[in-house]
């Protein structure tokens, strides 16, 4: 059978197996996916022994995307402007890295929860990895004007910088908050939930037609989208569906076929409402 990998530290909960599995199933494509736990230190030479045994494609998580960009013979320009990797594909003895998190985010918010997010004015908080991976693709997607406030308010000048739209792509601080009016899209990209934390938000942000996102699902998205929901948002949409998206198209680039998603959304949806 074909084998494959998510690495990431930790990993031992990823659903990333557990997704291609059942992509694999419904495409009739006998496939092998493991987790592999690797730190830093230890990632460049998990993924050589990966690739002695076989292995021809990987997915890769935090904290080793960037990682994952470095080592790559080739990457895609989505790859570039992300500064990250996701997924790996084994080619002529090479690694060759894209990243699909974006793609995925964009396809969730637009088939899946039927967003149309031209034109929406979007704050998007936090400036860390997976702000970077996905806001390239929310250009991309038409939204309108892009705020970014994060703690350290250097990465979030850094990220507008990046992205290379100064017309359209505002860095702000986060004491600026109250005086920045309402938003019609609100992502959380920070991993500050993960601890239970959130920066203060003021009510202001939202309006009733405004969606609030956050990156992560189970746990770690509750105090956002708890703090949404509270405060009257149209709606409060976790990374869970971001999750199977981004699979997908992974899933696309080794297979060459795209997988039914809403089977296994459901399934996944059901143990992490
Ligand atoms: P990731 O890949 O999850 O984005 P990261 O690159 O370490 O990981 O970025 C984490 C993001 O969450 C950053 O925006 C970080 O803010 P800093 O740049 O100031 O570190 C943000 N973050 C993490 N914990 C936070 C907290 N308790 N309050 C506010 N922001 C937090």
């Amino acid at each position: 059978s074909k084998h494959y990998a998510v690495f990431g530290h930790p990993v031992a909960h990823s659903l990333s197996p557990r997704i291609h599995a059942a992509f694999g199933k419904q495409a009739g494509i006998d496939l092998r996916y493991e987790a592999i736990d690797a730190t830093h230190e230890a990632f460049f030479d998990a993924l050589e022994a990966f690739a002695a045994a076989g292995g021809l494609g990987a997915n890769v998580t935090l904290p080793l995307k960037e990682s994952a960009f470095a080592l790559s013979a080739t990457t895609t320009e989505r790859a570039r402007r992300a500064g990250a990797v996701n997924t790996l594909v084994r080619l002529d003895g090479q690694w060759h890295g894209d990243n699909t998190d974006g793609a995925g985010l964009v396809r969730d918010l637009t088939q899946r929860h039927g967003l149309d997010l031209r034109q929406r004015r979007t704050l998007l908080i936090g400036a860390g990895g997976a702000a970077r991976g996905i806001a390239p693709s929310l250009l991309d997607a038409g939204i309108g004007d892009l705020f970014i406030v994060n703690r350290t308010p250097e990465r979030a000048d850094a990220l507008a910088d990046a992205l290379g739209q100064p017309g359209r792509v505002h860095p702000r601080y986060l004491a600026d908050l109250p005086s920045l009016g309402e938003f019609s899209l609100l992502i959380n990209a920070t991993s500050a939930g993960r601890d239970g934390t959130l920066p203060r938000l003021p009510m202001s942000l939202l309006g009733p037609r405004s969606s609030a996102v956050d990156l992560s699902y189970g746990e770690a998205a509750i105090p956002f989208l708890a703090w949404a929901r509270a405060h009257g948002a149209h709606e409060a949409i976790d990374g869970l569906g971001m999750l199977v998206e981004q699979a997908a198209e992974s899933f696309a680039l080794w297979h060459g076929v795209r997988p039914q998603t809403d089977e296994v959304y459901a399934q996944l949806r059901d143990r992490h409402a």
